[in-house]
């Protein structure tokens, strides 16, 4: 995770980014340390990057990597202003032992690949682009999976769907292309189904370890979905960093040595 020291809203890069619009430095920080503390309270170590001035999107620590069986496939950001931050999550896995392949093509990490069991899911459609998707299997030797996104208010996959465990996720079907969601119909036929007003609190913004799943607490018709089929839930607020078009997922990249 990154503490969102240097968070502000100063361009708009997805629909969600008013740079007009007022923001709370200080709640954006207190809000964040509530989601490191809830991490901390499931058992969970949570590692920290420094954060650098002049990023404020570096909080959202999943765009910075993917990381799988201690393979680590670095990230090239579609847009110029979260550029520099590419070489400083590299830099932090390098650090520590792991060498970083860095990919040709646009890739914003676990914003778009998520693994799912033996499998990644790869968006694609605004971000990641699709030649970075061949590329992700190359590096990361894991099965990958293309789905279309449609919707510019989910931009990145993990703003439309959630991996739940090895075998089920969460997802909005409206933000994919038809062919993509009988690909999910197909792969998941008991998949949680998320709303509308679910996705629109970034409520598939989630992180779960398989049995707790992290979600915007704003998100209450998902999270009793999820409580049906049979997973524990905990709502956290961080409807500050919302304004940038984040949530848990996005603060939350997820280290496998
Ligand atoms: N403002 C950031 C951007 O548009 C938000 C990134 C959210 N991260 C994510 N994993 N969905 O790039």
């Amino acid at each position: 995770m990154c503490r969102p020291t240097h968070f502000a809203v100063t361009y708009r890069i997805n629909p969600w980014m008013d740079p007009t619009a007022p923001y709370d430095n200080a709640l954006a920080i207190s809000q964040w340390e509530t989601l490191r503390q809830t991490y901390l309270d499931l058992g969970h170590t949570v590692e920290l990057i420094e954060p650098l001035p002049g990023l404020p999107d570096m909080v959202f620590a999943a765009n910075g990597a993917t990381m799988v069986d201690g393979r680590v496939l670095g990230v090239q950001f579609r847009d110029a202003e979260r550029a520099d931050e590419a070489p400083a999550y590299a830099a932090w896995f390098t650090e520590r032992g792991y060498p970083v392949s860095m990919p040709k093509h646009t890739n914003e990490g676990e914003g778009d690949l998520l693994l799912a069991g033996d499998i990644m899911l790869a968006g694609t459609g605004f971000r990641t682009a699709h030649a970075a998707h061949a590329e992700t299997q190359e590096a990361l030797q894991r099965p990958v999976i293309t789905l279309q996104l449609v919707d510019p208010a989910y931009y990145h996959l993990d703003t439309a769907l959630c991996v739940l465990d090895d075998t089920n996720v969460a997802y909005l079907p409206e933000a994919f292309s038809p062919g993509s969601q009988a690909v999910l119909r197909q792969l998941y036929p008991h998949a949680v189904l998320a709303d509308r007003a679910d996705a629109a609190v970034l409520g598939l913004n989630a992180v779960s370890d398989g049995r707790t799943v992290v979600l915007p607490v704003q998100a209450t018709h998902l999270a009793a979905a999820l409580r049906e089929a049979g997973y524990q839930t905990v709502g956290v607020d961080v409807s500050e960093l919302r304004k940038a078009g984040g949530g848990p997922k996005c603060c939350t990249l997820e280290v496998r040595p």
